[in-house]
């Protein structure tokens, strides 16, 4: 076990030597605990020498951008350009519906507008960013490039994941991963010694393509992502209402490519089906499906009807991990 206000110390100490005095960095924030927890460190070391960016591709969750903005920009005082690149992307996406396909569209989408921002600092700047900010922790190592014999060496191709590798790879930038040894509630505690708001170091992952992997199929198709953002936020709240956030991995919504009959009024309606997902976990490599009191389904699925246009239906995932995976896509 180490010692948080240690390992900030020794950091920031390596990585003032590492950029020295006159460097510029970049990091891409994802919203997420480790890139937050990542550049708030290096900018205790560095100051405004490190330039963030901050992309909204269209596949947030409910006020995010509004949400992350304000917690970099009040809370922790990062220097974030935030870029909206929503059409970006929902066009490259259009008619897309495999999985695989959507996640390296995304990923290619991301690669670009991130070049875009290190070509337009370096003009403002008149010298090139040297290093590279990421948020990598012991366990995305582990999981990218397993120790040969350590029996994961399956896990990293169920899925391409992005966190690791997958930058410009002209870009020549050096690498600075302030998190690379440490797990998850060591990221947390040192999140809380730099004043990173206990609110935001409880989120629960969310994965990188965002809404893209949550809506099965199409994600342009009608007006799924708005329904999707309205039951997931009620979902969320309610869970959070209910004192059960913190006992929970990750909780989330999926929007389902069918519709189904249903009543709503006296009127018949032929409306879409939405799913809810709620897993406990220790790291997300195994999960169980967790299982609410009857009470609060109940008042989240009549909730999310009354309240959502276009929805008739909510069922909940009851499946863990293995067979199942956290997310549908
Ligand atoms: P699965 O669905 O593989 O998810 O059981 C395990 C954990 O990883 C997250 N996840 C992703 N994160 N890019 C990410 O950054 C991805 O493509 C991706 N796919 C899944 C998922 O939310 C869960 O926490």
């Amino acid at each position: 076990d180490w010692n948080m206000e240690d390992v900030l110390e020794e950091e920031i100490k390596v990585i003032k030597e590492l950029v020295g005095s006159e460097d510029h960095v970049i990091c891409a924030l994802s919203g997420g605990v480790d890139s937050t927890v990542a550049a708030t460190l290096v900018h205790k070391a560095i100051g405004d020498r490190l330039h963030c960016i901050f992309v909204d591709n269209g596949l947030l969750r409910f006020k995010e951008q509004d949400r992350v903005m304000g917690t970099f920009e009040r809370d922790l005082h990062l220097p974030v350009t935030c870029v909206d690149a929503t059409e970006q992307f929902l066009s490259k996406l259009k008619g897309v519906v495999d999985p695989e396909t959507k996640r390296k569209i995304i990923g290619k989408e991301f690669i670009c507008i991130f070049d875009e921002f290190a070509q337009d600092l370096e003009k403002k700047l008149g010298t090139k960013p040297a290093f590279l900010v990421q948020g990598t922790l012991y366990p995305d190592v582990i999981e990218s490039c397993p120790p040969p014999g350590s029996g994961r060496s399956h896990s990293h191709t169920i899925k391409s994941h992005h966190n690791v590798g997958g930058l410009p790879k002209d870009m020549k930038l050096k690498l600075i991963e302030p998190l690379k040894l440490l797990f998850k509630d060591e990221v947390r505690e040192l999140g809380k010694i730099l004043n990173v708001p206990e609110g935001f170091l409880k989120r629960h992952p969310f994965p990188g393509p965002g809404l893209a992997v949550r809506v099965l199929g199409d994600v342009t198709q009608g007006n799924a992502l708005d329904i999707l953002r309205q039951v997931d936020e009620i979902f969320i709240q309610s869970i959070k209402d209910a004192g059960l956030y913190d006992s929970i991995w990750q909780a989330f919504a999926v929007f389902l490519p069918i519709r189904s009959v249903g009543v709503q009024g006296d009127q018949r309606t032929h409306s879409h089906v939405v799913a809810l997902r709620a897993v406990t976990s220790q790291d997300g490599m195994t999960a169980d499906w967790y299982n609410f009191e009857h009470k609060f389904l109940d008042d989240v699925a009549r909730k999310i009807c009354n309240s959502v246009r276009g929805v008739n239906r909510v069922v909940q995932d009851i499946t863990s991990k293995p067979p199942s995976t956290i997310e549908w896509e």
